[in-house]
């Protein structure tokens, strides 16, 4: 059953598609008060009490004992002690309610962080919408949320393939190298990211033609050996006379505004730009359309950045901070003068009074920006999603985004960000699967061997290793960071090993990715969804299930040649390396397992089976038809 509580006059954000009657306040489950413009919902939580959602954020599966904020923040930094990522997903289960919060701009999540048995949601505002599905079960809660929200997104078949990314292939002969060296050490491969360098003067829907020249014909060579390029967009367009998406922006007032009506100027990678307001459907059509240029030229796939919105300086911030310096010129810096004026510059990134200075038009009113904030890059990315449809049909273009609010779900995927190559991220990872999944966005993946400072050779095998099974399964690092490509590292046949048994599970993942889709169902769930009453399954944070048959628990740790896991019931355990697959039954309870560097571990349920293909170089190549049962 499904309710749906609303005050005032919410903004549309769209994440909701099917109709579903307003109530008063007078039943809402939860204690709640308006007080300064803000509302203020609670409860009390039993020890045993898991709450589950958020999707993309900081810290476990159970999500108590900390304070989150929905605010989608460009932040490289994923520790514990943040409390946003790059999304808002204002989805929380508790007991046998799911609560969806629909509405755009900040909320505090304090799940027992200020009193360790209380939760209070503090809304930042009067206008919202919240619904309150009540059902049994955490899954029976989480599809009848997924049919109010719609179908998630399905992307093209070659996007369970193999991908290389790396910031920046810096012209046609890097990526070329890529591929040769793939193909040589014999490792699957299916995608190459174009970074920003592949544009001129880091401008959107451009090619840098000394870099690569001929790119239509690249782009056609490429695939011709079944391979895509993947080329990223950024929200900002640069501001520069003469660069045609700039020209008619500006001309046509698409970009978003100051308080005096004037163009909100940002600077990221191309210096000063402009943000398309993605909140007017005539400025989204208009970007949507602009992909053309790359669809045209064969690009069939696109991964949206900075579209929290990043913004690296303001020109009105920089002019402050700049003033303050020169004002200091000559004098002896003391601690409060020299802290003070580096906080000045460290805080001219993603301000606060730069939000707060950005104006939208949303249905003809102006809106300040911090009123919609979490809707910029869902919306930016709606512009994509929605041209891709109409002009190709479904399932034809891959589009993942970096940020994200639900209702974007449908038209495209979403990767977890900047992370670091820390261990610790592999979890993180982990963590997040389910509850990206609960939220409707189940093409997801981390950046697999991190993306920030230099990965390990192990690092990168065990990240891949639970890569395997990510919808989305993408090697990416950062300018500056280690080489971090399969053939890198020293006896690249491990690697071979691992990205082979994930081609050998393609057909069973895209099967359980459509029915998860189709069926409003979860690829990845926690233990305790499974096994409720269970308390080692209920506590565990290490393992996930994958579909109806299986179980997966990742390596996560630096020098182990394997991990404790728990079986809640009799499993056999599989691992895939390569061709091979060895098998061994265990019963009920803790078990030591090794797992070697080459390695890919999973569990199968008694009385199920999964299928497995013979590995093949691309997905186009996989032989679908001819399939061995484990
Ligand atoms: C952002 C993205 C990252 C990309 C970089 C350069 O940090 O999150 O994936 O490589 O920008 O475009």
């Amino acid at each position: 059953m499904v309710k749906r509580y609303t005050t005032g006059e919410p903004i549309n954000t769209e994440a909701v598609v099917k109709a579903v009657a307003a109530s008063d306040f007078s039943d809402f489950p939860f204690e709640h008060k308006t007080e300064n413009g803000q509302f203020v919902f609670s409860f009390k939580m039993a020890d045993d009490d898991i709450i589950y959602g958020l999707g993309e954020a900081p810290r476990g599966i159970n999500k108590r004992g900390w304070i989150y904020q929905s605010y989608c923040s460009d932040d490289p930094f994923h520790t514990e002690t943040k409390q946003s990522l790059y999304a808002a997903h204002n989805f929380l289960i508790f007991r046998r309610y799911g609560i969806f919060i629909d509405f755009p701009a900040r909320i505090r999540w304090d799940i027992g962080y200020t009193k360790a048995d209380a939760a209070e949601i503090t809304i930042d505002g009067t206008d919202f919408d919240i619904y309150i599905i009540e059902q049994d079960k955490p899954v029976e809660i989480v599809r009848e949320f997924r049919e109010i929200i719609g179908q998630s997104y399905i992307p093209p078949f070659w996007a369970f393939g193999y991908q290389q990314c790396r910031w920046s292939y810096h012209n046609a002969e890097a990526v070329e190298n890529v591929i040769k060296n793939y193909d040589r050490a014999n490792i699957p491969l299916d995608c190459v990211y174009l970074d920003i360098d592949y544009m001129e003067r880091y401008k959107d829907f451009t090619i840098n033609k000394e870099a690569f020249p001929n790119f239509e014909d690249f782009v056609a060579d490429k695939k011709a050996r079944n391979i895509h390029l993947i080329p990223i967009i950024d929200a900002g367009v640069k501001k520069e006379d003469g660069y045609d998406v700039y020209e008619e922006g500006k001309a046509n007032g698409y970009f978003c505004k100051t308080a005096d009506g004037s163009d909100f100027k940002g600077g990221v990678w191309p210096g000063i730009v402009g943000f398309p307001d993605f909140l007017r459907k005539d400025v989204r059509e208009w970007f949507g359309s602009k992909y053309k240029t790359l669809t045209d030229m064969g690009i069939d796939g696109f991964w949206n950045d900075m579209n929290e919105p990043a913004i690296f300086y303001s020109e009105q911030g920089l002019q402050k901070a700049l003033n303050e310096a020169a004002a200091l010129k000559g004098e002896n810096l003391d601690l409060g003068k020299f802290f003070h004026l580096k906080d000045v510059f460290m805080g001219l990134s993603n301000s606060q009074d730069d939000y707060s200075s950005i104006y939208h038009e949303v249905d003809g009113k102006r809106v300040n920006h911090q009123k919609v904030h979490n809707i910029y890059g869902a919306s930016m990315t709606k512009a994509a999603g929605e041209h891709f449809e109409k002009t190709f049909g479904k399932e034809k273009i891959l589009m993942f985004s970096r940020a994200s609010y639900i209702g974007a779900h449908r038209t495209s995927g979403i990767w977890f960000g900047d992370n670091h190559s820390w261990w610790s991220h592999i979890l993180l990872c982990l963590k997040m699967l389910p509850s990206a999944n609960m939220c409707g966005f189940l093409y997801c993946g981390a950046d697999l061997g991190g993306f920030n400072e230099n990965a390990t050779r192990d690092l990168v095998l065990r990240f891949l290793a639970l890569g395997a099974f990510t919808p989305l399964m993408r090697n990416h690092s950062a300018l500056g960071t280690r080489d971090q490509e399969c053939y890198r590292f020293e006896n690249a046949e491990d690697f071979r090993d691992i990205i082979q048994a994930r081609y050998r599970l393609i057909p069973y993942l895209y099967r359980t990715f459509r029915k998860a889709s189709e069926e409003n169902g979860m690829i990845f769930r926690p233990l305790s969804f499974d096994y409720p009453d269970d308390k080692i399954a209920r506590e565990c944070e290490t393992q996930l299930m994958l579909g109806e048959e299986c179980m997966i628990a990742p390596v996560y740790e630096q020098n182990v040649s394997g991990r404790y896991v728990y079986l809640p019931e009799d499993m056999t355990f599989v691992k895939l390396s390569g061709e091979k697959v060895t098998k061994q039954e265990f019963k009920k309870g803790v078990h030591y397992v090794d797992i070697a560097l080459n390695e890919v571990p999973l569990f199968i349920k008694k009385g199920k089976s999964i299928e497995l293909c013979k590995p093949a170089m691309r997905t186009a190549l996989l032989d679908t038809e001819n399939l061995e049962y484990i």
